[in-house]
């Protein structure tokens, strides 16, 4: 839709303005892993930008007299009793074209999951319509789920993954957008791969320069992601293509890691190496790449993905699927990775980032106390495994967003205002808080119990991009 210009600033296609902005209420972020930060009854100054200006403490005589200037122009937004801001989720890993896939055909291996469901599927994006159809309903939906920060794979259509980024950019969502590449001959169809290497090269060229120069996308809220979408997919000539226009471009760079027994051997004899030394070969390991899952990398992989600075998505119940195994993600995390969550639609089965949140404690769980019970106690356990919920938020919101290098995730000055505000307390939703909780177990709650239900309102760089039926 298109944006009217007016003299206090343009209009989103939710009638909000760009304009200087205050929220008054109280926020929970966790700037540093493991730790909460409570900012109760703050004022949050928010610029045009979508910048956060300044936030006042509570008492402060500027968080009053700031709180009068914004609710005069009616530029204040006042939370209620049981509302909650935080940060916006950030989603490390999603499939666009799977949406329609979201909870089925979980049963079997990547490698037949990926031809039997997976490629049927994404082809059906070379007509635009269902593209349109599909990706709109998606970013709505994720929306909707609190995600205000999303990666995504499209497909190999450029048109579709053009549509994929327009509807982004119209409903505000952040985003990194890629055209997925794929060109190898034995791995991918013939209906669903790249003719060659070099018109796949020219295709993510193409998208690249089109989402920077798109109209409105000035700030970059949109951001082109080179995208092999994992080695078995794509021939060498054309991770070597992709690796030195990543070096070219500057741009993010996402892809598959590790994922399964399945995947991680056969990069093992094509290579002779695994996918982390490979990757890097191919100069696709920067402190901008994303990798998604990494379910078996080594600690030598790891040394290298520390050291490149690059990400990996961890996609908590789609690991354990496709890798028979749980990521190992506090020892991940104790060696200083980058790691946020992913979806991994449709490998996972939840568009809700709260369900991995939840996905990725219950998982830590289950490998630090082990699977089978018929071993004793001391051999079914993986001691020092286990992450809790406050891990979890922090995997969610700043996790996601340092993994990333972007100012997402965190309520500090010069960072983007991306923020979700939760409703403790709606007839709709799965809890209620009794009034006498600690902000640490409000937090709990809601990493475990809160659902679409709770989230009253969503907002990427100060302009709210869903409003909720949840009233307090
Ligand atoms: N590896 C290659 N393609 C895919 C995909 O679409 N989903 C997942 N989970 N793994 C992949
Ligand atoms: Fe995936």
């Amino acid at each position: 839709m298109a944006k009217i210009t007016c003299k206090t600033g343009r209009r989103d296609f939710m009638g909000e303005l760009y304009r200087e902005r205050a929220f008054l209420g109280t926020a929970l972020h966790a700037p540093v892993r493991g730790q909460l930060e409570v900012l109760r009854d703050a004022l949050i100054v928010v610029g045009g930008d979508g910048a956060i200006k300044a936030i006042h403490r509570h008492g402060s005589g500027e968080a009053s007299s700031q709180a009068q200037r914004f609710a005069a122009t009616d530029d204040l937004v006042t939370l209620g009793r049981t509302q909650y801001l935080l940060p916006g989720f950030v989603d490390l890993h999603i499939h666009a074209p799977q949406w329609p896939q979201l909870g089925m055909a979980l049963d079997l291996p990547l490698e037949d999951w990926l031809q039997a469901y997976t490629f049927p599927l994404e082809s059906r994006y070379a007509d635009v319509e269902f593209a349109r159809t599909v990706y709109e309903s998606l970013v709505e939906g994720l929306l909707a789920n609190g995600t205000t920060t999303a990666v995504y794979f499209g497909t190999l259509h450029l048109p579709a993954t053009r549509i994929l980024a327009d509807t982004c950019l119209q409903r505000n969502q952040r985003a990194l957008v890629g055209r997925v590449a794929m060109d190898d001959i034995q791995q991918c169809p013939a209906y669903y791969r790249d003719g060659s290497a070099q018109g796949a090269e020219a295709q993510t060229r193409e998208l690249i320069e089109y989402v920077r120069a798109m109209p409105g996308n000035e700030a970059s809220l949109i951001r082109p992601v080179i995208t092999p979408r994992f080695i078995p997919s794509c021939s060498d000539e054309l991770l070597t293509r992709l690796g030195a226009l990543a070096r070219e471009t500057g741009c993010h760079v996402q892809t598959h890691c590790s994922e399964s027994d399945w995947e991680h051997h056969y990069v093992l004899r094509r290579c002779g190496k695994s996918d982390t030394f490979a990757l890097d070969g191919f100069g696709l390991l920067s402190r901008h790449t994303i990798l998604a899952h990494g379910n078996f990398v080594g600690d030598d992989d790891i040394a290298l993905i520390r050291t490149r600075g690059a990400a990996l998505a961890h996609c908590p119940l789609s690991n354990v699927y496709f890798s028979d195994a749980v990521f190992p993600l506090r020892r991940i995390l104790q060696q200083g990775v980058h790691v946020g969550l992913g979806s991994d639609i449709a490998g996972g089965s939840s568009p809700s980032i709260l369900d991995n949140a939840r996905h990725a404690v219950l998982s830590s769980r289950i490998l630090e106390a082990g699977v089978d019970p018929a071993l004793d106690r001391s051999q079914r356990r993986r001691p020092d495994s286990r992450i809790d919920a406050l891990t979890a938020f922090w995997l969610a919101t700043a996790g996601g967003g340092s993994a990333l290098d972007l100012p997402v995730g965190v309520f500090r000055e010069g960072f983007q205002f991306d923020a979700v505000v939760i409703d403790a307390s709606v007839p709709t939703g799965n809890f209620r808080l009794n009034g006498d909780e600690t902000p640490e177990e409000v937090l709990q709650k809601i990493i475990y119990l809160a659902g679409r239900a709770n989230i009253h309102e969503v907002w990427v760089a100060n302009r709210r991009v869903h409003q909720g039926l949840a009233r307090s």
